[in-house]
């Protein structure tokens, strides 16, 4: 059986980690660490085949998008009881408007936000959970700016675990809070933002005996590495040119890469994609680091943004996410909100609804197209990482004005007054 073991990421160091209890630093020297494997040796054409088959299955574990692809995933023993909830299996959409108005570029949506919370965490959080359950926690707990903690307050329950979440001050939208809520977890609002609030954690973590399954925690990063097979299988195996996630904590980008490296490595695909990051402009600690070439992380203070979900100033996986983009050759670019709006605009111009984090990749496709970074009639995949319904206030702030886009208009109740607004809204082409 392949063998699993953890590793500090940093080249001074990459030492193979001892401990039998999860650790989220390198012991050694505090670096991130991530899962290696010594794979058993298999034939890509076989498990290729074997994957296509597993979506004719009934069994909970075939039919989850991301435990369908468990060779990729072999930190699992047969006696382990995974914990799914069905994540995973998320659709590819086309697009037209979108496309147009970004490129044009050929542009597709791998939309995330039909999992089970309505993000992309959820394949993250059924392999760390899984994890968590295989050493017995009882108590596992996060930082989060709303889907991370709607996550695992999820999957914890499922597991019959304790959620304890961290989160900002009045920073997270209303129903993500709701979820975490409904799903009986236990919710701290502490400091103004997410880094704040996930700076506490870390220091009180250890001594409360929590496991914390924020994204520095390399488990999460198995499970989210496995959107890059299924997303190549629904592409009969074709890699796109560009692969362009909005970036936070910069664990899904860190995670998408790892999945192109494997595959790569085990020999299902050739041409790698090249990875690129979006940030918002008020929150964009990764991309101002790379544009001054710096060594060191250059955070942003006080970083704002209405995408609330990547309203982040200090991304704890920026050395992997660097790696990566180094890598595939991608880059990162940050956009301004109003740019973020605009683009989630158009997507729903295409009858595509998400939250406004994951329409920075197609405002951010645009910036890079109109400044020839990335080259028109590009073949893209976008990643659209949470659902409409994640953030209805942002929606009410910006659409239910009646003077700016006449689209709510409140009315007598009778048939007269129902005419002459009908009528008036109509006479104007929409
Ligand atoms: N999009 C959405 C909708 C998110 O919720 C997040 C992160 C990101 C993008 C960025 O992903 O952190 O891997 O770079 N949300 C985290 C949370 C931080 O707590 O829910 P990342």
């Amino acid at each position: 059986m392949a063998s699993a073991f953890s590793q500090c990421i940093e080249e001074a160091c990459g030492r193979r980690q001892e401990s039998k209890k999860d650790a989220h630093l390198c012991a050694y020297c505090g670096g991130l660490l991530e899962v290696k494997y010594e794979f058993d040796p298999f034939d890509p054409e076989s498990l290729r085949f074997a994957w296509h088959q597993r979506r004719l299955s009934g069994e909970p574990v075939d039919r989850s998008g991301v435990w369908r692809f468990r060779e990729l995933l072999p930190f699992v023993g047969p006696d382990d009881r995974i914990i799914s909830l069905s994540e995973g299996s998320t659709p590819l959409v086309g697009t037209r408007r979108a496309g147009w108005w970004a490129g044009p570029v050929h542009l597709t949506i791998k939309h995330q936000g039909t999992n089970p919370t309505g993000s992309f965490k959820d394949l993250g959080m059924t392999a760390c959970i899984t994890r968590a359950a295989s050493l017995g926690v009882r108590i596992v707990a996060c930082a989060s700016t709303g889907n991370t903690s709607s996550s695992m307050a999820a999957y914890a329950a499922r597991a019959g675990m304790r959620a304890i979440l961290f989160v900002p001050y009045r920073q997270i939208s209303a129903a993500k809070l709701a979820q975490a809520l409904d799903f009986g977890a236990l919710v701290i609002e502490v400091g103004d933002t997410f880094d704040q609030a996930f700076s506490l954690l870390r220091q009180i973590a250890g001594e409360m005996n929590f496991y914390l399954v924020n994204s520095i925690n390399p488990f999460r990063i198995e499970g989210q590495k496995t959107i890059v097979a299924e997303m190549l299988e629904q592409r009969a195996w074709r890699p796109p040119d560009y692969i362009v996630v909005p970036g936070g904590n910069l664990g899904n980008a860190s995670a998408i890469g790892k999945g192109l490296r494997e595959l790569k490595e085990l020999g299902f695909i050739e041409k790698v994609p090249r990875v690129v990051v979006i940030q918002a402009a008020g929150a964009n600690p990764f991309f101002r680091t790379l544009a001054a070439g710096s060594e060191k992380l250059l955070p942003v203070e006080n970083p704002e943004t209405e995408a609330t979900a990547i309203r982040i100033g200090r991304p704890a996986n920026w050395k992997k996410a660097r790696r990566i983009l180094e890598w595939t050759g991608g880059f990162c670019e940050s956009v301004t909100d109003e740019e973020i709006f605009e683009a989630k605009s158009v997507l729903a111009e295409d009858g595509v609804g998400c939250e406004p984090a994951s329409a920075a990749t197609i405002a951010g496709v645009r910036k890079l197209v109109r400044s020839g970074k990335i080259e028109r009639h590009a073949d893209i995949m976008a990643v659209l990482t949470g659902h409409q319904l994640k953030d209805t206030d942002y929606v009410m702030r910006h659409r239910s004005s009646v003077e700016e886009c006449r689209q709510r208009l409140r009315v007598e109740p009778n048939l007269d007054a129902l005419r002459k607004a009908l009528e008036g809204v109509l006479a104007v082409p929409a």
